[in-house]
């Protein structure tokens, strides 16, 4: 299968476009588009048969179940059995946008989007493509990240071509993501919501609408609630090693692979001081971890293609996006 890349005006996305892509997803075919967040590759939501290309397509685990894509509340009536009180607050603040809410399931929606559970995550995208394309279609559309699953989530669309080159018909191309990290997954199935991913809507943010949450990891019976978040997850080709304290550590690291090719991603104010590296990346101002979450994905990339033996990232402050890009980091490392 060939596959188009065709670029896309992510404000006022052109029509005639956007009219072809739904084509293809009504027929049962799939297409990679831009949101806030990452690329999702995207098939409608209540054809199994079309779901399940997004599983060959991507080598995704039959367990792992997929987010659905909405443009409105109306189609939220769709999907969902019911909603629960503390979604309306959730909704009206943050959809569109980069919050996934997991709601009891309705039967219309097939098995395979939900990996076989009475679950459903939920999410309006905050992207002119990305809705325009759902209100096309007019259906749910089930979307993971567009990558190879293991592979670093795509925030540009040569990311997604990379991966998927020859298994998918399209690509919508609107340029880098704004965010760059996956959205917030929050449980409100369970007494007390829990965050089951985090992202750059923070615990604290979802707290002030609607008291206590849990995080996933707070969770003592050790069930998987996410089971996305138990696989090994954007991992680049090389060998990742995430360092907090300051120049120093990093140069010590450095030393530690004197044979390798080493590639330091580190801040602007230090982007001169890591003369032993092979390769020097910039997250931008360290006191910007907005900045850093939207290059992190691509940088690993890059890193990939410089044929980075080792990487070795520093960690960014922890304020605001900077706990989920940190979560990103761990989990590429580990
Ligand atoms: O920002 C995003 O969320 C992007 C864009 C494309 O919307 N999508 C995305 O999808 O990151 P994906 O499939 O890469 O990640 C979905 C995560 C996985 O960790 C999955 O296990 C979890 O959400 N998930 C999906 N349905 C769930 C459910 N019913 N219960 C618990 N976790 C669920
Ligand atoms: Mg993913």
């Amino acid at each position: 299968m060939k596959t188009k890349i065709t670029k896309i005006n992510r404000k006022k996305p052109e029509e005639k476009i956007i009219r072809a892509a739904a084509k293809i997803i009504k027929n049962g075919g799939l297409v990679a588009f831009p949101t806030e967040t990452v690329y999702g590759l995207g098939a409608d939501a209540l054809r199994a048969g079309a779901v399940k290309k997004i599983f060959e397509a991507k080598g995704r685990p039959a367990d792992n179940p997929l987010i659905v894509h909405i443009c409105d509340e109306k189609m939220l009536a769709a999907v969902v059995k019911e909603i629960p009180e503390k979604a309306f607050p959730l909704m009206k603040k943050f959809w569109p946008g980069p919050l996934t809410i997991i709601f009891k399931k309705k039967n219309s929606i097939p098995d395979i989007v939900t990996a076989g559970g009475n679950t459903v995550a939920v999410r309006m995208p905050a992207h002119p493509v990305a809705l325009a394309l759902i209100e096309k279609t007019r259906v749910p559309v089930a979307a993971p990240s567009a990558n190879i699953s293991t592979r670093p989530s795509p925030t540009e669309a040569k990311h997604v071509y990379e991966d998927l080159k020859g298994k998918i018909p399209l690509i919508l191309d609107g340029g880098h993501t704004r965010i760059g990290v996956e959205s917030t997954v929050v449980d409100l199935t369970t007494k007390i919501p829990t965050i089951l991913r985090k992202g750059k809507i923070t615990s604290g943010e979802i707290k002030d609408m609607i008291g206590p949450v849990l995080l996933s990891t707070e969770k003592k019976e050790g069930v998987v609630r996410s089971p996305g978040q138990k696989y090994r997850h954007y991992a680049p080709k090389a060998k990742l090693i995430l360092v907090s304290g300051g120049s120093a550590a990093v140069k010590k690291n450095i030393r530690k692979y004197p044979k390798n090719r080493v590639c330091v991603i580190t801040f602007t104010e230090r982007k001169d001081l890591y003369m032993k590296a092979y390769k020097t990346f910039i997250f931008g101002k360290r006191n910007d971890p907005l900045r850093a979450a939207r290059s992190f994905f691509s940088l690993l990339r890059k890193c990939d293609e410089k044929n980075a033996d080792v990487i070795i990232v520093e960690t960014p402050p922890k304020n605001g996006v900077g706990d989920a890009l940190i979560d990103r980091i761990s989990r590429a490392a580990s």
